[in-house]
Formats: C-alpha cells, sequence, structure tokens
C-alpha cells in the first residue's frame, strides 16, 4: 500500500481521510482550506498534537451533553404543547436546537471526543423536564426556556473566555 502510495499521494491521504469523515466540499461549507493528511483533521490545519486536548475534550463533551439536554426539553414541550399556541415557537426553537447538536456530533467526531456517560440520563431527565414545565403551562415552558438559553450563554461566554485566554487563532473554529 506504501509503494503504490508514492505514485498518487493524493488518493492516499483522502483514502485516509475517511476516519474523520471528510466530505467533498466540506472546506467550502466553513470556509477553511482542506487539509489531507494522515495527522490532521480534514477541514483545519489543527492537529491533536496542537491542541489543549483536555480542554477541548471537557469543552466538547459538556456542549455535546448540553445540546443533547436542550433538544430532549424540547421534545418533552412539544410532546405536550404541540397544538397549542406555543407549538410553532417550540417548533422552530426546536430546529435551532438541531442544528446546534449536528454541529456538536461533528465536533465530537473531529477532536475525537468520548461524549459523557449520563447522555441516558440527560434523556429521560431532559424529556421529562420538558414535559413537565409544559404541563404547568405555556408561559411555564416558555420560562423555562429563558432560563435554559441564558444559563447557556453564560456557559458559552465562559468557555468563549477560555479558548480566547488560550490561543484564539488556534481554536478558531471553535470560537465561530
Ligand atoms: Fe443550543
Amino acid at each position: 500500500m506504501a509503494k503504490a502510495a508514492v505514485g498518487s499521494g493524493l488518493l492516499l491521504l483522502r483514502e485516509q481521510c475517511r476516519r474523520c469523515a471528510h466530505r467533498e466540499g466540506a472546506e467550502g461549507k466553513w470556509g477553511l482550506q482542506s487539509i489531507c493528511s494522515p495527522s490532521r483533521f480534514c477541514s483545519t490545519r489543527i492537529t491533536l498534537d496542537d491542541i489543549n486536548k483536555p480542554v477541548i475534550d471537557r469543552i466538547i463533551r459538556v456542549d455535546h451533553a448540553g445540546e443533547y439536554g436542550a433538544n430532549r426539553i424540547y421534545a418533552g414541550q412539544m410532546a405536550v404543547l404541540s397544538r397549542s399556541s406555543v407549538g410553532p415557537v417550540i417548533r422552530q426553537m426546536w430546529d435551532q436546537e438541531k442544528d446546534h447538536l449536528k454541529k456538536m456530533k461533528e465536533l465530537v467526531i473531529l477532536y475525537r471526543v468520548r461524549p459523557t456517560v449520563l447522555l441516558p440520563l440527560w434523556n429521560i431527565a431532559g424529556f421529562m423536564l420538558g414535559v413537565g414545565t409544559a404541563l404547568l403551562g405555556k408561559q411555564a415552558a416558555m420560562a423555562c426556556t429563558v432560563a435554559v438559553e441564558e444559563s447557556i450563554a453564560v456557559h458559552y461566554n465562559n468557555q468563549i473566555r477560555t479558548l480566547l485566554e488560550e490561543d484564539p487563532e488556534k481554536y478558531k473554529e471553535l470560537l465561530e
């Protein structure tokens, strides 16, 4: 395989990139140059050696769990309030959370982070919180949503601060 690679280096590199879910055109989506090599991530110039892995692991694991939990809260609220007047609003916010979770799943793969073992707990607890607040009424459901969004904003601001203190250039993709 190594001999065959000498004449077709690019092909070999693209082959190896499959492990980090390389997709044609991904660099266009993220606006980053695609660098394909065995030791680099495909869509960025980042290598695992370049980053503070424990810090990035912690940030991505917590954020992935948070987005997962938020999705479960909206799923619970929609189970109760989907046909009410606030149904479309909750649906719209849930759609945004689905996008956030999709992005977090991509980062989990890209940075090779092990998701939290507590996901099954967030699955049930998030759904029950959503159902519980929805059963209290539309206002309680929306108050829960506002409280969650506010705490997430504070949480993300703290993480941005941490990454800026580490190295803004190195963590450009995460900061975006
Ligand atoms: Fe979110």
